[in-house]
């Protein structure tokens, strides 16, 4: 597997360096307690992001932990995993690059569990990062995905918290889908001999599916409309309509009846 190679801004990679070095020495040369280069570290790590009135691009006299946070706050100086990969589309991640950094970094803010407004937020920047967004789009914090440009969403979704969406090799996701906590949903895998032979089939979870908690569905699965897969499944196969699956490999436990 090629991975690409990334870097920041020459003065971001400058700072990160010394910050890198400087914290290392002083957790290291034994002439300061460890805890207390942590509580400090962190204390101005979490001081100069929550704001000190002073602007991101006046730096001259703070100090290098307040400096890389600061770097880091700009979406040219940070790299994500899968900007490494090398089947990404660099142009089209580019272009929604800023809102993905935005989405992560507001989740990980004093805002992100503030479902009174973190549901408006990501409702608004959802359009402009994902392929497709539908109606009444609702999706809860640390939700993840690959690019954002191969993942498309129908009317009436919701994604619950600690979801992982692997649209490499895209994703469609049909209307009214519930998908549960800590669900994984891949569109890529790799060779069992050879790791650098990657595979992108597209994965599709049809109209009505319910994927319930902590599930993982494998890369180019096709789980059809109104099917349920059971906690804990792995998905390995396509899944019929209506049917409820469970286990690993998931199998049909039960086939909903309609009256
Ligand atoms: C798939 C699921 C809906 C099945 O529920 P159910 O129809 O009430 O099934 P039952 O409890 O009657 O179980 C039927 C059989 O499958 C087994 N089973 C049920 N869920 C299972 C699961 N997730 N994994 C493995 N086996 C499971 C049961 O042990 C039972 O086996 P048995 O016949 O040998 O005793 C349920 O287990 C499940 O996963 N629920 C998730 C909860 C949910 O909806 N979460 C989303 C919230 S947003």
């Amino acid at each position: 597997m090629t991975y690409r190679e990334l870097s920041a801004q020459a003065l971001a990679e400058k700072d990160y360096k010394a910050f890198l070095e400087e914290l290392y020495r002083s957790l290291t040369d034994g002439r300061k307690d460890p805890n207390e280069v942590v509580r400090d570290t962190l204390f101005e790590i979490y001081s100069t992001a929550s704001g000190q009135g002073r602007s991101p691009t006046e730096m001259d006299n703070l100090s290098l932990p307040a400096k890389v946070v600061l770097h880091s706050l700009d979406p040219r100086n940070i790299t994500t995993e899968p900007e490494y990969y090398a089947d990404i589309d660099a142009k089209l991640y580019a272009e929604r690059k800023p809102f993905i950094w935005l989405w992560q970094m507001f989740d990980r803010s004093p805002l992100g569990q503030n479902a009174l407004l973190s549901h408006r937020f990501r409702r608004m920047l959802a359009p402009l990062i994902f392929r497709r967004v539908g109606e009444n789009f609702k999706c809860w914090h640390f939700v993840e995905w690959s690019f954002g440009y191969n993942l498309s969403f129908g009317d009436d979704v919701v994604v619950h918290r600690h979801v992982l969406l692997d649209d490499r090799g895209g994703i469609e996701i049909g209307n009214n889908v519930s998908i549960s906590d800590y669900v994984n949903i891949y569109s890529h895998t790799h060779d069992i001999y050879d790791i650098h032979r990657v595979f992108t089939p597209a994965t599709r979870i049809g109209d009505g599916v319910r994927v319930t908690y902590h599930a993982t569905i494998l890369a180019g699965t096709q789980v059809g409309e109104h099917a349920m897969i059971g906690t804990g499944a792995v998905v390995t196969r396509d899944v019929e309509p209506n049917h409820i699956v469970v286990g690993i490999p998931a199998k049909t436990a039960k086939v909903k009846e309609f009256k």
